[in-house]
């Protein structure tokens, strides 16, 4: 199986996570790839597997700066994303009580909107927590990568 995670991030803690996942299941037999959102369009979205998407949350609740031309053009292009499965590990901080995780949420929405369907449920870390992101995500990923393999299995992938 293939998996591309999509990574938002302001200062690079999302990218960590990305890292830390990376290392954990990049065995030969799963395939991780590890993209920034920077240069990306929803061509990415062709390609094979399952998309993890790893995004912190900026400003006012919104997406990091990497991450806007990205989502704003997927916005805008509104490509058929009914092929595609998806999860979403978001990166907050609950001090920001009106937005917490937002850039996770719109990135979620943005994509159930274009018609992909989400695997398992969206994960909210929390800054404050004092947990750390990264083992939090290899914790939470196992289950994850459980539904994904079914996901896949299923050919809905
Ligand atoms: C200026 C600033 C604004 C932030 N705004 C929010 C916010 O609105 N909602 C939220 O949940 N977290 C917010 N955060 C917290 C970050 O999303 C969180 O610290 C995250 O782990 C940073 O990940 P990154 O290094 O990958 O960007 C903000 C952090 C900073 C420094």
């Amino acid at each position: 199986m293939k998996l591309s995670l999509l990574v938002g991030t302001m200062t690079g803690t999302a990218q960590l996570v990305a890292q830390e996942l990376e290392l954990a299941w990049d065995d030969g037999e799963l395939q991780v790839e590890t993209l920034l959102m920077d240069k990306l369009d929803e061509s990415v979205f062709a390609r094979d597997g399952v998309f993890l998407v790893v995004t912190s949350t900026y400003g006012q609740g919104d997406v990091p700066d990497n991450a806007k031309a990205f989502y704003e053009r997927l916005k805008a292009q509104r490509p058929d994303l009914s092929r595609v499965r998806y999860g979403v590990f978001g990166l907050g901080d609950r001090t920001y009580a009106e937005t917490f995780n937002f850039g996770g949420k719109r990135f979620d929405e943005l994509l159930a909107e274009l018609g992909a369907r989400r695997i398992g449920e969206r994960v909210q870390h929390d800054a404050s927590s004092g947990v750390l992101p990264e083992e939090m995500a290899v914790e939470w990923g196992e289950g994850w990568l459980a539904l994904a393999r079914e996901a896949a299995a299923a050919g809905v992938s």
